[in-house]
């Protein structure tokens, strides 16, 4: 039911961990399956240099946060911002409609972490 692009993500996923005073964290859960994504961002001049994430959720949890911070990695703040669930499950192959709401995690955490870039930065002007 899941596609070899969703079980790759999932057996080694990518950008899997955190870092060290991000400039942007967001954390974001599902209070119907009680799982929770984190999203760590390095940021310089507006790109995101780097991205890791920490996800205690599902398979298809892991895997779109996995693709999710392959996608945003590089990109300025504003084309992270522009990054949807169904990008994510279309670079995924598809998940099973039970499992879209994982994919909205991973567009939440994304703009819960640069929110809090933002944030941080208006606090430091
Ligand atoms: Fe909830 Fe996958 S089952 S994030």
């Amino acid at each position: 039911m899941y596609s070899d692009k969703v079980m790759e993500h999932f057996n080694s996923p990518r950008n899997m961990g955190e870092i060290e005073n991000p400039d942007g964290v967001g954390t974001v859960g599902n209070a119907k399956c009680g799982d929770i994504m984190r999203i760590y961002l390095e940021v310089e001049d507006d790109i995101i240099v780097d991205v890791k994430f920490k996800t205690f959720g599902c398979g298809a949890a892991v895997a779109t946060s996995s693709m999710a911070t392959e996608l945003i990695k590089g990109k300025t703040i504003d084309e992270a911002l522009e990054l949807t669930n169904k990008a994510v499950v279309e670079a995924l192959d598809g998940l099973p409609p039970a499992k879209i709401h994982c994919s909205v995690l991973a567009e939440e955490a994304i703009k819960a972490a640069i929110e809090d870039y933002k944030n941080k930065r208006k606090d430091a002007e």
